[in-house]
């Protein structure tokens, strides 16, 4: 009867450990692995759709973007536009000229970012149109909802 009772505790045991093996190897394969791979293209992305999810942050509304041309977040780090080749989505880009570090400007007369300092030009996508700055404006991810512009920087 101690013999049967002991067989069965170590039974228990043993099947304990073996329903914790199946996550223990997810745990461990390569696709949950964390991983410190940063973007090593300093060019802008492709397109917003593509940019990773992130927290967004709302940098003002769709009317004050079509009224004013650009959205201008309160610290002057991003800057948003319409996207001049696809008006129903946004561009966000880090307003900080890569020559200097001054602040860009965005002229909708010619649909791009000037820099005052040095005068460097760079598209709606942040991509240099013109130098001395030969290093595309940081891009973030934006998209509009509900009326709002939202920007994950
Ligand atoms: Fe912008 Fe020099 S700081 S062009």
């Amino acid at each position: 009867m101690n013999l049967n009772r002991r067989k069965l505790l170590s039974w228990f045991g043993l099947g304990w450990l073996a329903s914790l093996l199946p996550s223990s190897l997810i745990g461990c394969s390569e696709a949950n692995t964390p991983t410190a791979s940063a973007p090593t293209s300093t060019s802008a992305p492709e397109s917003v759709a593509a940019a990773p999810s992130g927290n967004f942050k709302e940098i003002g509304t769709v009317a004050q973007l079509d009224k004013d041309g650009a959205l201008v977040s309160s610290d002057k780090k991003i800057a948003v536009v319409r996207n001049p080749n696809d008006a129903t989505k946004v561009l966000a880009v880090n307003a900080t000229c890569t020559h200097k570090g001054c602040t860009v400007a965005w002229k909708s007369a010619n649909k791009e970012f000037v820099c005052p300092c040095h005068d460097a030009k760079f598209a709606a996508d942040g991509a240099v149109r013109q130098g001395p700055a030969d290093k595309p404006l940081q891009r973030y991810a934006a998209k509009i909802e509900n009326g709002q512009v939202l920007v994950s920087a």
